[in-house]
């Protein structure tokens, strides 16, 4: 059987989708040279529409990986979207098995871009990042693990904010939070830049080499930013004067937990304290060009994301900030 030049998973999602779109609508690469895949066989119909191949692929089961991975040239491994750490590395071993069965030539692994290009980072989430990119390390599979830059977009997330906030409410650290930075990326640009790569191949990109054993590329912003600067965004896009309060770490989990309003539980704060701390110590505040090179123009830095998008929707919502999304529960432990 031939082989085919992309398999993508994660296409359902708002970082894949716009990688998909992207290699359709801007690079122009054949439709046929691209399956596209998702859980559910129920997205089968959407994607061929587009006249892309569709393969059912679900990370918690090999059997389906090891059929959808047959004769692919590069697989887009889109990091899990579960926030259990032990069952998310159980999925993405599934994913890196099955890779290795089918002999995919190269895998592409939607990495995170806390601790920069060493694996410093205490935060939860970022660890199991760590572990996934170890195990591509000893898989002797051909890899790169893109670090993707933390998502502008869902800064309701890091501030616990919503439309009706009226001061944002941050644990207080050593160092402070204001010295906190993040060279935050916005998830469309990430997409655009992804894409970019995936189709016009490595080697068009000789400035950018990846790093370390890992051989990470790291997409990050182009300014690391504070929190604070966040708070000022909404405040310019929205014309509003929200304050920022500090709490000490165990009351401001205790306050947090009073009456949040979108449902989060109390693991989901304490967590939060563990990530506070990690920006504090400068986890993600490495810029890095490649984002750039990729994009060729300078990326939109964190706090124009943030203007832009309130200005657009001033309700704006990110779902990760509530507990309940249609009616369904969501595991939001370790939040990223
Ligand atoms: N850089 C950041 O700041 C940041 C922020 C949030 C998340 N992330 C990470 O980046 C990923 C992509 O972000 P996003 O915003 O596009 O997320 P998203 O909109 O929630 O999409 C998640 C995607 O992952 C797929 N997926 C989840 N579990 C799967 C499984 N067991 N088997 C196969 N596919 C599975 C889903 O596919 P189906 O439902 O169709 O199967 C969906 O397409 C997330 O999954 C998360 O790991 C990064």
């Amino acid at each position: 059987m031939p082989s085919t030049r992309f398999l993508l998973t994660g296409v359902t999602g708002g970082l894949g989708a716009k990688i998909l779109d992207d290699m359709l609508d801007k690079h122009h690469v054949p439709a046929s040279d691209i399956i596209a895949t998702s859980r559910s066989e129920n997205n089968r119909s959407r994607f061929e529409a587009k006249g892309v191949q569709f393969r059912v692929a679900n990370y918690e089961r090999l059997d389906t990986l090891v059929e959808a991975f047959k004769n692919i040239e590069n697989l887009l491994f889109m990091s899990s979207s579960e926030r259990d750490n032990p069952k998310r590395n159980r999925e993405h071993e599934n994913v890196i098995e099955a890779a290795k069965q089918a002999k995919v030539k190269k895998v592409w692994y939607v990495s995170l871009a806390f601790g920069g290009f060493g694996d410093t980072s205490k935060i939860g989430f970022q660890q199991a990042h760590y572990e996934t990119e170890d195990k591509l390390k000893n898989s002797g599979l051909v890899f790169i693990a893109l670090r993707a830059g933390v998502y502008a977009d869902a800064f309701p997330l890091f501030l616990n904010w919503y439309s009706s906030t009226k001061s944002v409410l941050l644990p207080e650290m050593t160092p402070p939070v204001a010295e906190g930075k993040i060279a935050f990326a916005s998830r469309d640009e990430l997409g655009e830049a992804t894409a970019t790569l995936l189709a016009k191949g490595h080697d068009a990109f000789p400035a950018i080499k990846p790093r370390t054993e890992k051989n990470i590329i790291l997409l990050t912003g182009p300014k690391a930013e504070s929190r604070l600067e966040l708070v000022s965004a909404i405040n310019r896009g929205r014309n509003t004067n929200i304050a920022v309060k500090y709490l000490e770490p165990t009351d401001w989990v205790e306050e947090c937990t009073k009456d949040d309003e979108g449902g989060k539980p109390r693991a989901w704060f304490e967590a939060r304290v563990v990530f506070t701390q990690g920006v504090c110590d400068g986890d993600a505040e490495l810029v890095d060009p490649a984002f750039e090179t990729l994009l060729g123009r300078r990326p939109e830095t964190g706090t124009e994301t943030v203007e832009r998008l309130v200005k657009e929707d001033s309700g704006y919502t990110w779902h990760q900030n509530h507990a309940r999304q249609g009616g369904a529960e969501l595991s939001i432990l370790s939040g990223s």
